[in-house]
């Protein structure tokens, strides 16, 4: 157990944990270092915001080894196990690089919501840790949280697409729960419901936070103001005993994995082997 009972008991009612400097100074350089070489990728894994910049870049892990190797460390795999309770796979891995003065929001959203209606992954049993590459504070977009409203459970929302005007879509259907304009976002009554219960908490904290958070937790970030970047990478676990179902036209591999292995941790020092 990498976590502390208490810890459990605090994820179980809030729907999150927050650990500051789980990842080493050494280490942050590592990933920085490989995050600047992987946005110079030509992939269709880059996803752009609208100004060109990478917004995400996804499955990194298809041709890095370091970041292979991150979704495994012990600090992180462990605490993710605990706190599903059994071994886990990787469902979705993803940088999100949100680039001072043009990177993008993210909407109020649920993710099983997300993974429920597009991939169908059958419940909850999945959370995401996201790790911080920079330092996160008031103006470079900080993700808000609503402490406490996994507890309600998935909430339906009409699903918003994009059309051209004759009708036909615009880009692949799955592009439009990518982009700044997400395709299942809440409405004004849901966020005042939730925040009758509870508060946003805006999560901010130096380089090398790791955010564990549940699937159902309520979540958003708001536009890049300032002039630091705010990479963080998001690494989302689902519990082994939570394997997808199938699906006609399901969204592609590096959005939603079907490769249901079980991770394994690597060494505690596994990054550092690529340090300069
Ligand atoms: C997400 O919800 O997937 C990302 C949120 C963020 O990057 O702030
Ligand atoms: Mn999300």
């Amino acid at each position: 157990m990498y976590i502390t009972r208490g810890q459990k008991e605090y994820y179980e009612k809030n729907g999150y944990l927050i650990f500051a400097d789980l990842i080493s100074r050494g280490e942050l350089e590592v990933l920085r270092n490989e995050v600047t070489k992987l946005t110079m990728e030509k992939s269709d894994r880059l996803i752009p915001e609208k100004s060109g910049a990478v917004r995400t870049i996804f499955a990194p892990h298809h041709t890095s080894e370091v970041m292979r190797r991150l979704i495994r460390l012990p600090p992180i795999l462990e605490t993710a196990k605990s706190l599903l309770e059994t071994d886990v796979y990787l469902h979705q891995f993803k940088i999100n690089c949100k680039v001072a003065l043009e990177g993008e929001q993210w909407e109020w959203h649920q993710d099983f919501l997300y993974w429920n209606k597009e991939d169908a992954m059958p419940l909850p049993r999945v959370l995401t840790a996201a790790v911080f590459l920079d330092d996160v504070d008031d103006f470079n977009g900080p993700m808000l949280i609503v402490p406490g409203s996994h507890l309600e459970g998935m909430i339906e929302v009409e699903a918003h697409g994009k059309y051209a005007p004759n009708g036909t879509p615009k880009e692949p259907s799955w592009m439009t729960t990518l982009t700044a304009d997400l395709k299942y976002k809440i409405d004004q009554q849901i966020l005042s419901g939730l925040l009758k219960k509870s508060r946003i908490l805006s999560v901010k904290g130096s380089a090398g936070l790791v955010l564990f958070f549940h699937g159902n937790l309520f979540h958003a970030s708001s536009q890049n103001l300032s002039c630091i970047d705010r990479q963080s990478i998001f690494i989302s676990y689902n519990s082994i005993e939570n394997r997808l179902g199938a699906k006609e036209n399901p969204r592609p591999e590096f959005i939603a994995s079907r490769d249901f292995t079980i991770l394994d941790p690597v060494s505690d020092d596994a990054l550092l082997e690529f340090a300069d």
